[in-house]
């Protein structure tokens, strides 16, 4: 048989070793050892893991390369973050803002990042974001999957015809309403916009993505509520909480309660822990709290947890690069979830879980699925969050859009090996 694509000796996420992978019509028709057949192209993996890409579910795109623009946040608050951005958003025009996403995207794509949920601040009646998110959706296509969500960031009732912008917004073809109940005046005001919110995602069958809780008080309890209205309104498996970082900082005994809540809910919950990180504990002296949400007691309880981004260089972030090994690096530490089992987890939480929580069609390895595929160096989803690797190859639709070189350092020391590579420092028994 001919393939288009044929890559040999591949070791997949599941721990599978040594498997082949062919792809004709830009899908995955056959996983297994030794495929035999003719290719256009064959790559030799070489052992190396193979994974489907790596999916950003939480970004903002609007604002991403943006670092220093009109000012730096001094503060290094969320909410100086946000005044900042008010600043800049008037200034903004769609070709600045598509050029840089544009700029953003390329480096996505090098990084094997192929997938990524955009909120789009919908806060500004001009719809600047919008209209420049919408032209990048379509002109990254070919490359990358971009879902956006309509975001209201100065508050569903705090900032002037919020309704009506995020309705025109969702008119234009923003896809997933947002919303950003712990900024609203009054706790309840941030409740009503929770269920305002979702009674539009399901007039119009939409998915729902909510900034929710993102802040380090632990009496803000809009997840609850995000808890319940998806269920009210019939949500349940289309809902994300993201941030929930107060329930780093609620009662023991409240959490008990509130993680059945959103199972149930079908809820899914998107951390940031680099920006979360960044930003919480702001005003704690010592010790400072981490503000990351309680991500083991989630996985624990059934609740899906994806990893997001949120910020590269950005009002909020003047780090990131655009990898989510750098998150998932990140999460390892800050929810003290160290062994091979738990990175298995985390690994899952910026590929399978986040394309199940954005409803990416045909994403993975098994046949049928898109041919959309990166090449690590390195031999497991462990290992890839330790070292962080070179992208060898970055594959979609069976053409590969991005390589790099293998990472190999000469050295120059008498009696020792003249050629090392990072995989070289790990015994295999730590894989
Ligand atoms: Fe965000």
């Amino acid at each position: 048989m001919m393939f288009d694509l044929l890559i040999r000796g591949a070791s997949l996420p599941d721990g599978r070793r040594n498997q082949d992978i062919a792809v004709r019509d830009g899908r995955i028709i056959a996983v297994a050892p030794a495929i035999t057949g003719e290719a256009l192209e064959v790559i030799e993996a070489c052992g190396n893991l193979l994974s489907p890409p790596f999916v950003d579910p939480h970004f903002h795109m609007d604002a991403t390369l943006s670092l220093g623009l009109p000012r730096m946040n001094l503060s290094g608050t969320l909410l100086e973050g946000i005044a900042l951005w008010g600043e800049l958003r008037p200034t903004l025009t769609p070709e600045a803002v598509v050029e840089r996403a544009l700029r953003y995207c390329d480096l996505a794509v090098s990084k094997g990042l192929l997938a990524v949920r955009s909120h789009v601040d919908v806060s500004d009646p001009k719809l600047v974001t919008v209209e420049a998110l919408l032209e990048v959706r379509a002109r990254v296509a070919p490359y990358l999957d971009l879902q956006l969500v309509a975001f209201p960031q100065d508050g569903f009732y705090r900032g002037p015809d919020a309704e009506g912008a995020l309705l025109r917004a969702l008119d234009m073809g923003v896809d997933v309403v947002g919303g950003i109940p712990h900024f609203e005046r009054t706790m309840d005001a941030g409740r009503a916009s929770v269920e305002a919110l979702c009674r539009i995602a399901a007039d119009r069958g939409l998915r729902v993505d909510m900034h929710c809780d993102e802040t380090d008080d632990p009496m803000s309890r809009h997840v609850e509520t995000l808890a319940a209205q998806t269920v009210r309104f019939g949500l349940q498996g289309r809902v994300a909480g993201s941030h929930l970082t107060s329930m780093h900082s609620m009662d023991n005994y409240y959490v008990s309660k509130l993680l059945p809540l959103m199972a149930e809910a079908e809820m899914a919950a998107i951390p940031n822990p680099l920006i979360n990180m960044m930003l919480q504990g702001r005003h704690d002296t010592y010790p400072k709290r981490r503000g990351l949400t309680r991500i083991p007691e989630m996985l624990a309880a059934g609740i899906p947890v994806a990893l997001g981004q949120d910020c590269v260089l950005d009002p909020w972030y003047s780090m990131g690069s655009g990898d989510l090994l750098d998150v998932a690096h990140m999460a390892v530490h800050a929810t003290q979830m160290g062994s091979v089992a738990d990175k298995a987890k985390l690994f899952d939480a910026v590929t399978t879980v986040p394309a199940q929580v954005m409803g990416l069609d045909g994403y993975g390895l098994a046949p049928g699925c898109h041919a959309d595929m990166v090449l690590l160096q390195a031999r497991d989803p462990a290992e890839a969050i330790r070292l962080r690797p070179v992208r060898l190859k970055v594959i979609r639709r069976g053409k590969v859009i991005a390589e790099t070189a293998p990472e190999r350092s000469r050295l120059a020391l008498e009696g020792r090996p003249d050629i090392v590579t990072p995989a070289d420092y790990a015994p295999d028994a730590l894989s």
